[in-house]
């Protein structure tokens, strides 16, 4: 037999099958059963995560010969014709090519002919937001009053672009996107019956690119099985979607732990030189950074479906002890924004070049402390305290919001300005007057300024 790609050899049969779209599925099962079944749905929702699928099975469901059922046999005729996508029951159209008024009139009369061999004839009309607004408008009509048994599947992945009239005739299922964890256990269920080994990390990374799409992931299986064989390693997998190795963001992490500002910005110039796109750098980033956080929590990574060999998590375990848990914590949050601005950015490799200088220069956080620790010492005790993060002396401050932000003001609680005026003047901390310090007017900067 012919080589048939996954995503089409794995298009699941049966409603059990159908991984991620439980209210779906569930919704009409109940409907099957109960004989309540609608004659127009909408389905929405991105590329590749089931709604032809589900059109099929409904089909299926519907016009087996043991049916209906929410269970069909996938054995008598009916069933394997639909299942080829040949059936006679199910019509197939994409709404893409034709979308005019004529072909609405050409779907129409071919459906005024009731089903053949079939109970229901099923009308998938694919991309159905591209019909004109006169088909549309013909189309009004036939969706109020179906012919007997003709039941109408408009899938979309622009729900908005259907006219309000169409959607007030239909019932509207939403689609979700799949969760990493699902689709790469699925995968690992795929490839346990195609007789392949695999690393579990390197079906996460498929899962992860794939982006919550089940047939984008199935269809780069196939890519990293044609390249790896019948051994999918990590290593490999990342090399064949292009993402970046763990090795160049450990070196990244080591010349920002160590102040080596060339080596820094020099490996973001070799990862563009090695061809890989930015954004992925930054999405590998931020995994990397979440590692190195979960790593100092003892489970957490396990907790989180993070199944990295132990070496490695040793690895990660030892490296996030190098680094303050606020510096990893406000990376992770730079990076975030980097990732967001990316896309707009007419100079995105200025964005990650200055992402990695604000991570060289991060210990500022450090001298935060060490400014705390200096004020306890010098001006009273409880300084520190009322200036900790949480603190009631912090909370208030960060509840003034820049609009309405009292000049240079200190948090009303922690210290107290005798004086009005400025704040290096006269300062009462609880009671004990310190002398002028510009150490704490550097203490209100920074709180007026972002903190973690
Ligand atoms: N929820 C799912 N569970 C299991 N497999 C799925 C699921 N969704 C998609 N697939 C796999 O992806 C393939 C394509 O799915 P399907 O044709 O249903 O996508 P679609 O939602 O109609 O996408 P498009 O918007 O691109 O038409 C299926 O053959 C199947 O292998
Ligand atoms: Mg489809
Ligand atoms: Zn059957």
């Amino acid at each position: 037999m012919a080589y048939m790609v996954f995503a089409r050899k794995w298009r699941p049969k049966t409603f059990d099958d159908v991984i991620g779209q439980e209210h779906i599925v569930g919704t009409l099962r109940r409907a099957i059963e109960k004989d309540r079944i609608a004659h127009a749905y909408i389905f929405t929702g991105t590329r590749g995560v089931g709604k032809t699928t589900i059109a099929r099975i409904l089909a299926r469901a519907l016009n087996c010969e043991k049916g209906p059922t929410p269970t069909p046999c996938g054995e008598c005729a009916i069933c394997k014709d639909i299942l080829s996508g040949q059936g006679f029951d199910v019509a197939e159209i994409d709404g893409a090519s034709n979308n005019s008024v004529a072909d609405i009139r050409e779907l129409r009369e071919n459906i005024g002919y009731s089903t053949m061999s079939g109970k229901y004839k099923v009308v998938v009309i694919d991309e159905v937001h591209m019909l004109s607004t006169a088909a549309f408008n013909a189309f009004l009509k036939t969706l109020e009053e179906p012919p007997p048994n003709v039941i109408f599947i408009m899938a979309t992945t622009n729900p908005e672009k259907i006219p309000v009239t169409i959607h007030s005739r239909c019932q509207r299922y939403d689609f979700r996107r799949v969760g990493t964890e699902r689709i790469a256990a699925h995968l690992a269920k795929i490839c346990e019956a195609e007789g392949m080994k695999f690393e579990k990390g390197a079906l996460i990374l498929i899962a992860r690119k794939a982006e919550g799409s089940v047939r984008d992931s199935l269809s780069l299986l196939d890519q990293a099985c044609s390249f790896c064989g019948d051994n999918l390693s990590e290593k490999e997998v990342r090399s064949v979607l292009g993402l970046v190795g763990t090795d160049v963001y450990r070196g990244l992490m080591k010349d920002i732990r160590e102040k080596n500002q060339s080596d820094a910005l020099g490996s973001i110039q070799k990862a563009l030189f090695d061809g890989y796109d930015l954004h992925e750098f930054i999405m590998g980033l931020q995994e990397y950074l979440r590692n190195l956080l979960f790593a100092r929590i003892p489970g957490a990574l396990e907790a989180r479906g993070i199944d990295l060999e132990a070496e490695e998590a040793k690895k990660f375990a030892d490296e996030s002890k190098e680094f303050a848990e606020t510096d990893l914590l406000r990376m992770a949050e730079i990076a975030k924004k980097v990732e967001m601005e990316l896309k707009w950015s007419a100079y995105p490799q200025f964005l990650v070049e200055v992402m990695t200088l604000k991570f060289l220069y991060l210990d500022t956080s450090a001298s935060i402390e060490q400014l705390l620790k200096f004020a306890a010492e010098k001006g009273g005790e409880n300084t520190a305290g009322l200036l900790a993060p949480g603190s009631e002396g912090v909370k208030k401050k960060t509840e003034l919001t820049p609009a309405h932000k009292p000049k240079p003001e200190v948090p009303a609680n922690a210290i107290n300005n005798n004086n009005n005026e400025h704040v290096d003047k006269n300062i009462s901390v609880d009671g004990n007057t310190a002398k002028t310090e510009p150490m704490i007017k550097t203490l209100v900067n920074i709180f007026d300024g972002e903190l973690l």
